[in-house]
């Protein structure tokens, strides 16, 4: 943990004030009211060392990071009947893109695009009684985090501006890969995705997905090893859309962004590790957060491969 302390801190100074060519995501209106100078890392092992910097403990909207935690509780009652649904291979193409499911009949490329994340919260909302309640009482266990919680203000905003999303959602019901109501579906999609963490919330969120012997407090295992695998497989293949060959060619590890600037990355059996700048690149994804994670493994020679 020592070396890791003083790597993140090296870097995050190295790159704090750096020439950030990204911009802050406008097509939420909300999300435009966020300071791009945020800046924070935050650190959690599996052994629950942990350390962070900046503004680490800040809570910001994690956005698409939050289809983690949705295909979680999506695979924990579906099992592999949830592969039916929703495929597991990248899609080469814009987070919000329309384009592939018409050939591939209304069946998403892989859980983490907006339409995959979309059939997954329809899976969740024939289990759940409450989906919104139930979804964050899931999280809480998770983080052990009675605090967390949807931000109303930004779901509202997207849903007066999601026009692809809804676009997605009417497109993917004409193939009969939908089976609940349009706006239900749609409403708890715009929530899972306002859901408000910081660094170190989203860090310690994560833990099921590093640590093999993970249980909740309550003493449940939130996936089985094999499913915690191939969760971690879809997130090094598919969690940053049409640029997961790029971080996994620079930074090396299974993770996932959001158009927050969050970035959450995993070494399995070592830590997760996040961090929060909200300038983002052309595909999306944050441009301090990559850069800060590929100098992170190549200095603490702490990648996968
Ligand atoms: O559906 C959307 O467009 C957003 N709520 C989430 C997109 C997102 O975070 C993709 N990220 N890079």
């Amino acid at each position: 943990m020592e070396n890791y302390k003083k790597i993140i801190n090296d870097i995050y100074l190295e790159i704090k004030n750096i020439d950030d060519i990204g911009k802050v995501a406008r097509y939420i209106p909300e999300l435009a009211t966020v300071s791009p100078d945020n800046f924070g890392v935050y650190i959690t092992t599996i052994q629950k060392d942990s350390f962070g910097v900046g503004d680490c403990d800040k809570k910001f909207s994690i956005q698409s990071i939050s289809k983690v935690l949705s295909l979680t509780l999506a695979y924990r009652f579906e099992g592999i009947k949830l592969w039916d649904r929703v495929d597991v291979e990248p899609s080469g193409n814009p987070f919000n893109s329309l384009l592939q499911l018409e050939a591939d009949l209304g069946k998403p490329r892989n859980p983490f695009i907006n339409s995959g994340a979309i059939v997954v919260c329809d899976v969740l909302v024939s289990h759940l009684k409450n989906p919104k309640k139930d979804f964050l009482d899931f999280c809480r266990e998770i983080a052990n985090n009675p605090t967390l919680n949807y931000n109303e203000k930004v779901a509202e905003s997207e849903k007066i501006t999601g026009y692809r999303n809804i676009a997605l959602c009417n497109f993917i019901k004409s193939f009969g890969n939908i089976k609940n109501n349009v706006e239900d579906v749609l409403d708890f999609y715009f929530h899972i995705c306002s859901l408000e963490m910081s660094c170190k919330e989203l860090s310690e969120i994560a833990l099921f997905l590093a640590n093999d012997n993970f249980t909740t407090h309550k003493g449940n295992k939130v996936l089985t090893n094999s499913q915690a695998k191939r969760v971690n497989a879809i997130l090094l293949t598919c969690g940053f859309y049409d640029e997961s060959g790029e971080f996994a060619f620079r930074v090396g590890l299974p993770g996932k962004s959001g158009v927050g600037g969050g970035i959450l990355a995993i070494h399995p059996d070592k830590y997760c590790i996040v961090v929060w700048s909200p300038k983002l690149n052309l595909k999306g994804n944050s441009y301090k957060g990559m850069l800060f994670l590929e100098k992170f493994t190549t200095k603490t020679t702490s990648s996968i491969f």
